[in-house]
């Protein structure tokens, strides 16, 4: 390919650069990659994102806003394995579509990804404070509500009181950064101890839960569309079709993760096989899960509560409150989140070092994001930068605009994914793929069309934040990285 925005990186290129770092052993069998997508999965999107979606766009019928985010990921996620399975090494969407598709195109997924990536991370950590909060107030502790809170939120217990930095989401970004410099190994038996506790406290709330649903809760089941203005001042479409789509958009924040599974095609024993198994087998448990959650939350404490005393650590707050006898599981819900939630925010802020990294040997960054600590042998600089930026969201603003923003740049990735398979399937017809997505370009298009259905549900505020994160890139590519990429600059 010549040079410019459509130069594509060689996949031979690719395979010495996997080489070099050493290759990986095929070890993985499917149901170890339904493992580790649940493992990446589970987290704020489940026990905090829930019940704002709830509170602010569907009342209980945010379980048909599971449904249709859960359609939504399953028709991107069948792209997402063919693309990973094109390409046969460890990677994210941005290498693969460095390889097929061009450096622009990667470029705006690169991009984009860190609004999934190190935005994911702000959101989760915001998330990780609220219920750190629950903790200490258990041992009768408890941070200011200024301390613990974005400069941009009031207290809806009482309006006088706004917050002025979340410390507590800062720390943990600050903990969980520091200890990927020192270098972590995701040890295969640490994230299975954390899969297995989420999945047991998810399923001990759906069957402890059931018998305490208030039917009067769930009596106004999909309500009436009206304009609900939060405490914090901010307008949301509650209710009817556009409500279920703005929860539908709120709640993909917990599908986030799955995609995680596709990196490791490189280590899965039978590519073709495992891989759809790995991706749809953990959407499909964790949709199963997420709507009996949903459903049994909501009827357990009412959207009012989720409104104001029930807005935060909803979860254990529901338990807590309506669930006599069960204290003991409000403590250890939260104990496990806790942890669960650590293990989602390391994940994502190493998948950022890992793209940036990328980023920046290919010459799209400045080198300083690859540049490897002499003992560790980690990307520190880049960690440190990253910490600075994470925590900077994390600290100064609240967590429904962090965890929208993450949702549509997620979201908007996915689409490109989706017309990638179709545009591939007419340029290069006969490079060889493991997995081919079914019925195309059925799927992928209606991937699309549901993914833009969800961005539609999210909003107008936040079609402007993702337009203003493409603006910045496009900018800063223009500006800076197209002149300084490996391959459109060989002599430099
Ligand atoms: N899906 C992950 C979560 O909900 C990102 O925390």
């Amino acid at each position: 390919m010549g040079s410019g925005l459509l130069t594509k990186k060689p996949i031979a290129e690719l395979m010495k650069e996997t080489n070099e770092v050493g290759g990986l052993k095929k070890t993985l069998s499917a149901s170890n990659l339904v493992a580790l997508g649940i493992g990446a999965i589970i987290g704020a999107g489940l026990f905090v994102r829930t019940a704002a979606a709830a509170a602010n766009n569907a009342g209980p019928a945010v379980t048909i806003g599971f449904i249709v985010a859960a359609i939504g990921c399953a028709l991107a996620g069948l792209c997402y394995a063919e693309f990973a399975s094109m390409i046969p090494i460890a990677g994210s969407a941005y290498t693969y579509s460095y390889a097929t598709m061009g450096e622009f195109v990667a470029w705006i997924i690169g991009w984009d990804l860190v609004l999934e990536y190190a935005i994911g991370a702000a959101t989760v950590s915001i998330a990780w404070s609220e219920y750190l909060n629950k903790l200490l107030q258990y041992i009768g502790l408890h941070v200011p509500f200024q301390w613990c809170h974005s400069p941009f939120e009031v207290d809806p217990m009482n309006p006088a009181i706004h917050g002025l930095m979340n410390i507590p989401a800062v720390f943990i970004i600050l903990v969980l950064s520091l200890l990927l410099i020192r270098g972590t190994k995701e040890s295969a038996f640490v994230n299975g101890i954390i899969v297995v506790t989420k999945v047991a406290i998810v399923i001990l709330f759906i069957i402890l839960g059931w018998s305490y649903i208030n039917p009067v809760n769930h009596a106004n089941y999909i309500p009436e569309p009206s304009i609900y203005t939060d405490s914090q001042g901010v307008d949301h479409s509650y209710g009817g079709i556009m409500g279920i789509l703005g929860a539908a958009g709120v709640v993909f924040f917990a599908f986030i993760g799955f995609d995680a599974v596709s990196t490791a095609a490189q280590e899965a024993k039978n590519p073709k096989k495992d891989m759809p198994i790995g991706i749809l087998g953990s959407l499909a448990i964790c949709t199963v899960l997420y709507i009996l959650f949903a459903h049994v939350l909501t009827g357990v404490a009412s959207i009012d509560d989720f409104r104001k005393s029930g807005k935060e650590a909803s979860v254990a707050f529901a338990i807590q409150t309506y669930m006599t006898g069960y204290g003991w599981l409000a403590k250890l819900v939260t104990v496990a989140i806790l942890a669960g939630f650590s293990s989602v925010i390391l994940v994502m802020l190493m998948g950022q070092s890992r793209v940036f990294y990328s980023m920046s040997k290919d010459g799209l960054v400045p080198k300083i994001f690859s540049e490897v600590h002499p003992k560790f042998h980690t990307p520190y600089k880049s960690n440190l930068l990253f910490f600075v930026f994470v925590g900077l969201f994390a600290g100064f603003v609240p967590g429904d605009i962090v965890g929208d923003m993450t949702s549509i740049g997620t979201l908007f990735a996915f689409i490109l994914v989706c017309a990638g398979i179709i545009i591939l399937r007419k340029t290069d017809p006969d490079l060889p793929r493991q997995f081919k997505t079914p019925l195309v370009p059925f799927v992928p298009i209606l991937g699309i069309l549901v993914c833009a259905a969800m961005i539609y549900g999210l909003g107008w505020t936040n079609w402007t934040r993702l337009g203003v994160w493409l603006a910045i890139g496009f900018v800063i590519y223009f500006g800076y990285s197209k002149r300084h990429s490996k391959l459109n600059n060989p002599d430099k």
